[in-house]
C-alpha cells in the first residue's frame, strides 16, 4: 500500500487525543485522519467539530477509509465496530485488550477471511513494544518465560504503599486523582486488565491462546499494611505480576501479587511504569521498561501500528503452527503466603503443606504449598480481609 492511508478513528478520550497529537507531530507517516466518531454530542472538544461524527456508519460505510482505529472504552461496542470494519475490508488498529482477549479466535478468523491487518500493540503495556517483539524478533527462539508488571494502576498503588507506607484506599484515591486509575477501578485492582493482557501476550509468546476465564487472577484490593511490613522486613516489595512460563511441555499462566526481592529487575519498576522480562533458552534474559499507560505512550504504540499498516504488516501467528507448543495447565504447585485475621480462616486456603506459620492477635500468616487450580477453586470464598501473595522465586 503506497498511497496515503485514510483513517477513521473511534474514540477521542485519553488515547484518541494522544494519538491525534502524536500523529500530527510525527513527520513521515503516510496517514491522515478523515473522521473521528464519538458518543456524547454535548461534550466540549479540543479540536473543531467538523472533525467529528456521531454515526459509526459514516466511517464503516465510507469506501475511502482504509483503516479503522478503535479507541473506545466499551469492549462490546468495540467488537461490533471492529468486526463490521473488517467485514468491509478495512484494516483495524485497536488498544482494547478486553475485546481482543475475549474475542481472540473470532477476530483472527475475520482478519484471515477479509485479508486485512489487525494490530493491537497498544493493548498490552502501551509504550513497550512487546507484541511485535514476541511476534517478529522472538519468532524462532525457544522462549521459556514472559513475566512482568503489566498494569500501571496497581503498580502505582503498590509503589505508594511499599515506598511511602500509604494505605491502600489513599493510594487508590491518589491514583484516581492523577488519572492513573478509573473511577471504577475494579478491572485494574482485581487483576482482570492484566489477565486480558497476559492472555494476548501468551498467544504471541507461545502460540497458545488461553481464554481469560481459564487464567487465575487475584488482585490487590485486600492487601493490608501487615503484608507490606512483612515484605519490607525482608527487603522485598509486593508487585502485581503476570506470568506466562513454560516448563518443558507445560505452560503456566496467571496474574497475582508476588513478593519481589530488591535484586530483581521488577523491583525497579515504579509508579505507572510497566516492566516485562523475556527469557529464552538461547537469548537468556531481556528486560523491557516503559510507560504502560497514558495518552502519549499509548498513542505512540497506536501510531506504530498505523505505520505498520501502511506497509501491509500483519501478525502471522507462526507459533500457532509449531509442533512443540506447550500445553496450558493450572495443575502447577506454587509457594503461597496467605495472611488472615483469625486462626479459623486458615482452613479457607487448601495448602498441601504449611512450612511457616505465625498467629498474632490481629494478623496471622501461613506459608505453604498449593496449586493454581486450588487457588482458582477457592478464590471467591477467601474472606475479603485475607490476602494471597506468591513467594519470591529464584528466576529473574
Ligand atoms: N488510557 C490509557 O492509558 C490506555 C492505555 C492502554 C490502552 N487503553 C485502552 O484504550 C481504549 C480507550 O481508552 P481511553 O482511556 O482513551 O478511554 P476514555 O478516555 O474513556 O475515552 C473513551 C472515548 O470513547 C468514546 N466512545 C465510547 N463509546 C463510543 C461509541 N460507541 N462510539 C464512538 N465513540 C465512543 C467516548 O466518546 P465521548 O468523548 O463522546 O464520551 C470517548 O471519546 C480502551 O480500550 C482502553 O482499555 C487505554
Amino acid at each position: 500500500m503506497n498511497k496515503r492511508l485514510k483513517i477513521g478513528v473511534f474514540g477521542f478520550g485519553c488515547v484518541g487525543q494522544g494519538l491525534y497529537e502524536v500523529l500530527h507531530r510525527t513527520r513521515g507517516i503516510k496517514a491522515d485522519i478523515a473522521k473521528i466518531c464519538v458518543k456524547d454530542r454535548n461534550k466540549k472538544r479540543s479540536i473543531p467539530l467538523e472533525n467529528f461524527t456521531f454515526e459509526k456508519d459514516d466511517i464503516i460505510n465510507n469506501p475511502e477509509i482504509d483503516l479503522v482505529v478503535e479507541l473506545i472504552d466499551n469492549a462490546d461496542e468495540a467488537f461490533e465496530i471492529v468486526s463490521s470494519a473488517m467485514k468491509k475490508g478495512k484494516s483495524v488498529v485497536t488498544a482494547n485488550k478486553k475485546m481482543v482477549a475475549e474475542h481472540f479466535n473470532e477476530l483472527l478468523t475475520l482478519q484471515k477471511e477479509h485479508n486485512v491487518s489487525f494490530l493491537y500493540e497498544a493493548s498490552c503495556c502501551a509504550s513497550i513494544p512487546i507484541i511485535r517483539n514476541l511476534e517478529e524478533y522472538y519468532d524462532n527462539d525457544l522462549l521459556t518465560a514472559v513475566e512482568g508488571i503489566i498494569n500501571g494502576t496497581t503498580n502505582y498503588i503498590l509503589t505508594n504503599m511499599c515506598k511511602y507506607q500509604i494505605p491502600y484506599s489513599e493510594a487508590l484515591a491518589k491514583a484516581q486523582e492523577l488519572g492513573f486509575a478509573e473511577s471504577n477501578p475494579y478491572l485494574d485492582v482485581e487483576a482482570f486488565d492484566a489477565k486480558f493482557k497476559v492472555s494476548i501476550i501468551t498467544a504471541h509468546a507461545f502460540g497458545v491462546f488461553i481464554k481469560p476465564d481459564e487464567i487465575f487472577n487475584y488482585g490487590i484490593s485486600s492487601i493490608s499494611s501487615y503484608d507490606i511490613s512483612y515484605a519490607r522486613e525482608k527487603n522485598m516489595d509486593i508487585k502485581l505480576v503476570a506470568r506466562s512460563k513454560r516448563n518443558n511441555d507445560s505452560l503456566g499462566v496467571w496474574v497475582m501479587p508476588q513478593f519481589v526481592p530488591s535484586a530483581s529487575k521488577l523491583y525497579q519498576v515504579l509508579n505507572e511504569y510497566n516492566g516485562v522480562l523475556v527469557e529464552g533458552v538461547f537469548s537468556d534474559k531481556q528486560f523491557f521498561l516503559g510507560k504502560g499507560a497514558g495518552a502519549y505512550p499509548t498513542g505512540s504504540a497506536v501510531l506504530s501500528d498505523i505505520s505498520a499498516v501502511t506497509y501491509n504488516y500483519q501478525y502471522e501467528y507462526k507459533k500457532f503452527g509449531q509442533e512443540s507448543r506447550p500445553e496450558f495447565t493450572n495443575d502447577l504447585e506454587v509457594e503461597i503466603y496467605y495472611s488472615y485475621r483469625t486462626p479459623d480462616e486458615l482452613s479457607k486456603l487448601p495448602f498441601s503443606s504449611v512450612h511457616e506459620q505465625y498467629t498474632g492477635r490481629e494478623y496471622c500468616y501461613a506459608i505453604g504449598t498449593t496449586t493454581i487450580e486450588q487457588l482458582r477453586k477457592v478464590k471467591d470464598s477467601i474472606p475479603t480481609d485475607c490476602f494471597i501473595c506468591l513467594m519470591p522465586e529464584k528466576s529473574f
